[in-house]
């Protein structure tokens, strides 16, 4: 793949990435700890770490705060500012995570990011750009949906949270998602769309792209059932 993948130009245009960029972190406080406890344990003092998908460097000013070396990268402009205001020592790169160089770090964590990429060939090029920017050896680890929890998930029940609601619907192994921001004096709506990803066909994608070593568990650190908590290397 070498033209920008559809989801990175979603982050331009999602109200959540973007326009509202500063509610992020009101919408989206699960709890740091458990995920950085688990990823840190996995892991050698200071080791470099790329956060692929950083949002607003929550995990990843953690992960620095642990003695980590982290670098940023994330395709909305919006959100990686204020993870670079969040991570000063960071390296950012404003990039499409599909399209990453080589490189070799002994981590890489790529958390709720993978979902958001719905095509078959999105799906390969992520996996196989998240594999390449590591070292030999090095870890990756996901947080994806898992495909059945998230169609018991979708609902279309309406969920809201500091005047945002968002409305899912399961439609042949998508999520179909309307989301509502009532900030700021407006009214936006927003529809898009996700994928879920079953067990077989991430760790077949982490295989493929020499990760042979694949471990799934439930989420961690997350407050919903339909999630996976993913270390492959
Ligand atoms: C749900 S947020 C998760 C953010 C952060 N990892 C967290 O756990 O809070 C998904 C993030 O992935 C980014 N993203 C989605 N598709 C991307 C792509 N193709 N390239 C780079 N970033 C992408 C979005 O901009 C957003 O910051």
């Amino acid at each position: 793949m070498d033209t920008p993948s559809s989801s990175a130009r979603v982050c331009g245009e999602r109200p959540f990435y973007d326009l509202h960029a500063e509610a992020y972190d009101l919408i989206i406080n699960d709890p740091v700890k458990p995920w950085c406890d688990a990823v840190d344990a996995q892991l050698a003092r200071s080791s470099s770490i790329l956060d692929a998908g950083c949002g607003t460097g929550r995990h990843a000013a953690e992960m620095i705060a642990r003695g980590h070396v982290v670098d940023l990268a994330d395709a909305a402009p919006r959100l990686l500012a204020q993870a670079a205001a969040r991570c000063p020592s960071a390296r950012t790169q404003l990039i499409d995570i599909c399209l990453l160089p080589t490189a070799d770090h002994d981590a890489v964590m790529c958390r709720g990011v993978l979902n958001d990429m719905v095509s078959d060939g999105e799906r390969a090029a992520a996996i196989a750009s998240l594999a390449r920017s590591l070292r030999a050896g090095g870890k990756l680890f996901l947080d994806v949906r898992e495909a059945e929890a998230s169609r018991e998930r979708a609902d279309g029940e309406p969920r809201t949270r500091s005047g945002f609601t968002s409305r899912t619907t399961w439609d042949n192994g998508l999520l179909r998602v309307r989301e509502t921001y009532a900030m700021g004096g407006d009214v936006v709506e927003y529809q898009f769309t996700m994928r879920p990803w079953s067990v077989g066909s991430l760790t077949g994608l982490l295989r493929d792209n020499g990760l042979r070593n694949v471990s799934v568990g439930g989420g961690v650190g997350r407050r919903t059932p339909d999630r996976l908590f993913v270390v492959a290397f």
